[in-house]
């Protein structure tokens, strides 16, 4: 395995802050600032690191090998971990995020059909004419909310095609902050790896019994409307509620909860990609030149569609480079089901395996310069020369994103429909930082001012 070659330490003493006293400091610097912490293991003591996290024992490993094994050679071995599953369930209930073994396997080969990538080109006009629709009020001068208008943007795309439905601007405000609400609590609840019951009546759980609520109510309505029309419009939600009605299939509560998971994974990330991108394109203007010269020689100011995006490389590396620098899933961990070894290394069964784009993507073994946004390197095939899992903005193997190809293309049309018309910088005094929840947010928001290209 070509993992051994670049692990710092022999096998058999995993290398790693281990004990009572260094579980408490990496508890503290977890809590601090979780990708300044991840990324000193690594660079500290290599690619498969033991260590203390409170209480548990935690590993985390960094060569693409390590992780192509866990992701893909066995990943049958491995579920979510019991973290996961407690922190998320009362959100996600049994959604294809968090569900393992027999019941995920169903619930993917049912919901894999709406992912195709036929299926999938039939949305390209919905997503170019709501970027369309989001931006027809923003005028040159204005400073706008760019992290809010992402996300209501990316919330109704996956709304209309997914689920063949728009929401009121009420819903669409009120989703918005449920997800807020959401972020907040459970990357707080990751962090400290501390769950207040949620039987005990605080503010906090007030105002996540709302968040539910907000998002069931708008899953309630649509089922409503299935039961009443029955109209089969093609889309995702129809498909399970057929497989709901035709019996033995799935459950309601199940299509609720992959309803669920859908509306809240399909929108968060790629509204958060979008908005690091504009964040990025401000602070590199040369990359932003060349984007708007490939834009505007490919496009000549019409809107884009499925067929011109082979012909917009550049548009797509600032995407890749993006996910790269910032991917939404920052970190993902897995919980062995048994005794395994990975590489060398053995983890015990139940332990949790961390695993973290974040710091593998930005690792000089891979990436030249790797903390600089270069989207050109992305240009001459370096994807391929990559070993395989150094770049993982999706994940990999049997539980690879399902959104995968439906957010790419998402990600350059919006981009290539928005950059033709305006550039963004950030607002005067602004200084962004990243907050990693559940996602990687940009903390403060991204409050940006909005100059006309056409001017
Ligand atoms: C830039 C945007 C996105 C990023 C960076 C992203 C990232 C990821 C990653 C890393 C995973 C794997 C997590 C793991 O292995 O533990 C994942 C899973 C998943 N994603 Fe995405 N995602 C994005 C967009 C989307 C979209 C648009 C949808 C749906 C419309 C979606 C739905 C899901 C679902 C349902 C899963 C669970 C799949 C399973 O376990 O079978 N994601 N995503």
């Amino acid at each position: 395995m070509n993992a051994l070659r670049s692990v710092v330490r022999l096998p058999g003493s995993a290398p790693g802050p281990v004990g009572i006293i260094a579980g408490i400091r990496n508890l503290q610097a977890f809590q601090r600032d979780i990708l300044g912490f991840l990324t000193h293991l690594a660079r500290t003591y290599g690619d498969f690191v033991q260590f203390s996290f409170g209480p548990l024992t935690t590993y985390f490993i960094n060569h693409p090998d390590f992780i192509h094994q866990v992701l893909v050679e066995e990943a049958a071995k491995y579920y979510k971990t019991r973290i996961t599953k407690a922190v998320l369930r009362p959100l996600l209930g049994e959604g294809l995020l968090i569900s393992d073994g027999a019941l995920w396997r169903q619930q993917r080969k049912l919901i894999q059909p709406a992912f195709h990538a036929t299926r999938i080109a039939a949305y390209a006009d919905t997503m170019v004419a709501y970027a369309e629709r989001a931006i027809a009020d923003w005028r040159a001068g204005q400073v706008r909310r760019i992290e809010q208008e992402m996300m209501s943007l990316t919330l109704d795309i996956v709304t209309k095609t997914l689920f063949g439905e728009e929401l009121t601007p009420a819903e669409r405000e009120d989703i918005g902050r449920a997800v807020d609400i959401g972020q907040a609590q459970v990357g707080q609840e990751f962090k400290t790896l501390f769950r207040m019951p949620h039987w005990v009546p605080t503010r906090a759980q007030r105002q996540r019994q709302w968040a539910l609520n907000v998002v069931n109510r708008v899953i309630d309505r649509f089922i409503a409307r299935y039961r009443q029309t029955r109209e089969d419009r093609g889309d995702l939600l129809t498909m399970m509620l057929a497989a709901v009605d035709e019996g033995g299939q799935m459950s309601d509560a199940q299509a609720r909860d992959e309803a669920f998971t859908l509306i809240v994974a399909g929108h968060e990330t790629t509204a958060n990609t979008l908005t690091w991108t504009w964040y990025l394109l401000a602070q590199h203007p040369q990359a932003e030149a060349t984007l708007h010269a490939e834009l505007d020689a490919v496009l000549g100011g019409r809107p884009p569609t499925l067929d011109d995006l082979p012909r917009l490389p550049f548009t797509e590396a600032v995407i890749k480079e993006t996910l790269r620098l910032y991917p939404a899933a920052y970190v993902t961990a897995r919980e062995p089901q048994e005794d395994v070894h990975i590489g060398p290394f053995p983890v015990p069964k139940g332990h949790t395996v961390i695993i973290s784009p974040y710091v593998t993507q930005r690792d000089p073994r891979w990436f030249d310069a790797p903390e600089q946004f270069r989207p050109e390197r992305w240009l001459n095939g370096l994807e391929k020369r990559l070993p395989k899992f150094a770049y993982l903005p999706f994940g990999g193997g049997p539980r690879v994103c399902i959104g995968n190809t439906f957010a790419l293309m998402e990600a350059r049309l919006i981009l290539a429909t928005l950059a033709q018309r305006f550039r963004l910088q950030l607002a005067p005094g602004h200084q962004p930082a990243v907050d990693p929840l559940v996602t990687l947010r940009p903390k403060y928001g991204m409050p940006m001012l909005v100059l006309d290209r056409r001017a």
